[in-house]
């Protein structure tokens, strides 16, 4: 897999974490135990530091980032759905980040928040516990997350990191 040290920058990557082969992870990257990153999900830890907790999944074609002043730290137990796009920002515990979404400089999506699919949470946001963001820019509806929702999809995603592990087979 396409694991890069940058001079003295080197990923942090515990051997419980499944990183697909056609995943990018460059630089400082810290990975949590039992985390999971999927094909063509990026990870550039050039300027700062890019942090993800334990058993979250980065999944396909999401592109995390960060500058030098922000570092981009996503928590335990959190869903990072395809094609979403992370920089500069912090997802706390336990959060979903929807399909395609976009979350810019200083956002901070509070433990239990969910970003919708396609929606552009603007700099400096705060999305609060239990809140989904919704649109472009993202609007709050409040205390509509249901927990039980992200649960399901890190489970689903350990799951699917252990028959990734086991069954995955380059056959070209
Ligand atoms: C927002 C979301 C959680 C659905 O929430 P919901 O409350 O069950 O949505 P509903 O289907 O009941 O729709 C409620 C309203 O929100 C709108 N809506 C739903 N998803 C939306 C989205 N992503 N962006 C903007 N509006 C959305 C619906 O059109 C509907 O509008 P209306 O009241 O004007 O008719 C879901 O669409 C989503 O974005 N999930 C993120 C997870 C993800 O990315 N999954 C991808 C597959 S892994």
């Amino acid at each position: 897999m396409p694991v890069y040290a940058l001079g003295d920058l080197r990923p942090v990557i515990p051997s419980s974490c499944f990183v697909h082969p056609d995943a990018v992870v460059i630089g400082d990257v810290r990975l949590g135990e039992q985390a999971s990153v999927w094909p063509c999900a990026v990870l550039r830890g050039d300027s700062s530091t890019i942090t993800v907790g334990a058993r979250t999944s980065i999944q396909d074609g999401a592109v995390l980032h960060c500058t030098t002043d922000l570092t981009t730290s996503v928590g335990a137990d959190c869903v990072v759905v395809h094609s979403s796009h992370l920089e500069g920002c912090v997802v706390e515990d336990g959060c979903l980040i929807g399909s395609g979404s976009v979350l810019l400089h200083r956002v901070v999506v509070r433990s239990g928040g969910m970003v919708a699919a396609g929606a552009v949470v603007a700099p400096g946001t705060e999305v609060p516990s239990r809140a989904l963001a919704v649109g472009v820019p993202a609007r709050m509806r409040p205390d509509v997350v249901d927990p039980a929702t992200i649960e399901a999809g890190v489970a689903n995603y350990l799951g699917l990191a252990e028959r990734f592990r086991q069954g995955l087979r380059r056959l070209d």
